[in-house]
């Protein structure tokens, strides 16, 4: 123990280790569906109650929706390989080590003590950075408008802990500095909210969802275009087929269920262009 980082994140911050844990969970699997070998390095390291942060089996719904922003950004780094990926309340995601194609130009966003604590295991470099920011701070997007577009934004597991009126204000402002720019988001039902909220009351964990969406459409009252909306057991094409057999079998059943009780949805976004064009 006496040689693990020891890790003091608020109740915001430690929801990082939720994803951490299911992520690392899946590489130790025989067929994983994502194999993530420094998320298992970095829960080795930090000194966690792991058990906290565990969710079991129940991982595996962490696991596919990362696999599933995991595709997404390929895809866009398919036809931007220069682009710029900014990934928002980072927590200690491993995204840039598992799709990094050499050239992409990419930016971690996460609280400063998040920040802080991911500076411990990753060194920015040319092309990889880190900002120490709330998502809600104006400054970080003039240094985002400094890296070469297009842009995409993934904010996976992040918007759902800011209040509704924040997380409006926060696609608003991307939509009008950053036209004809991806947004990847997950949104949960008013039903999820209140499961989540019992949930986390048992975990002992502190941090609450602020901002419940029963349809990914409304967002497009904020500037955007829903481009896909999607559970998270319907993964693109490309990830389908690598998925092992036990997945591609049961993933249409778990897929069908979660359209017909509307818990939770995955959703690509596009900011419209706008006549002043980037930047204004
Ligand atoms: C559940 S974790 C998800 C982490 C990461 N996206 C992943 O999937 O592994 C939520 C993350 O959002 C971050 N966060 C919460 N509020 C934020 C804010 N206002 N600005 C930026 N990040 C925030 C937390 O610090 C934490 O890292």
């Amino acid at each position: 123990m006496a040689d693990k980082i020891t890790a003091q994140l608020g109740g915001a911050e430690e929801t990082l280790f939720i994803p951490l844990a299911a992520r690392a969970r899946e590489t130790g699997k025989r067929h994983p569906l994502l194999s993530d070998p420094r998320a298992v390095e970095l829960v080795q390291s930090i000194d966690l109650p792991v058990g906290k942060y565990d969710r079991g089996r129940g991982s595996v719904v962490m696991v596919l929706r990362t696999a599933l922003f995991d595709a997404w950004v390929r895809s866009f780094l398919d036809t931007h390989p220069h682009g710029t990926v900014v990934e928002i309340g980072t927590g200690l995601n491993t995204r840039f080590d598992r799709v990094d194609n050499g050239t992409v130009h990419w930016f971690d966003l996460d609280l400063p003590d998040t920040i802080a604590l991911r500076r411990r295991f990753f060194a920015d470099t040319d092309r990889r950075h880190s900002l120490a920011a709330s998502v809600l701070d104006d400054d970080w997007m003039d240094r985002v408008a400094t890296s070469p577009g297009p842009y995409l934004f993934v904010a996976e597991a992040v918007l759902v802990y800011l209040p509704e009126d924040d997380v409006r204000r926060t696609l608003t402002r991307i939509a009008h500095r950053f036209p004809d720019a991806g947004i990847a988001l997950d949104t949960y039902s008013r039903r999820m909210m209140r499961m989540q909220h019992n949930r986390v009351e048992a975990a002992g964990l502190d941090a609450r969802w602020g901002w419940a969406c029963d349809d990914p459409r409304a967002l497009e009252s904020l500037g955007l275009r829903l481009v896909e909306s999607t559970t998270i057991a319907r993964p693109p094409q490309p990830l389908r087929r690598r998925l092992p057999l036990g997945y591609r079998i049961t993933l249409p059943l778990l897929h069908q269920f979660l359209l017909r009780i509307g818990a939770f949805r995955v959703a690509l976004l596009h900011t419209r262009p706008h006549p002043d064009g980037p930047g204004a």
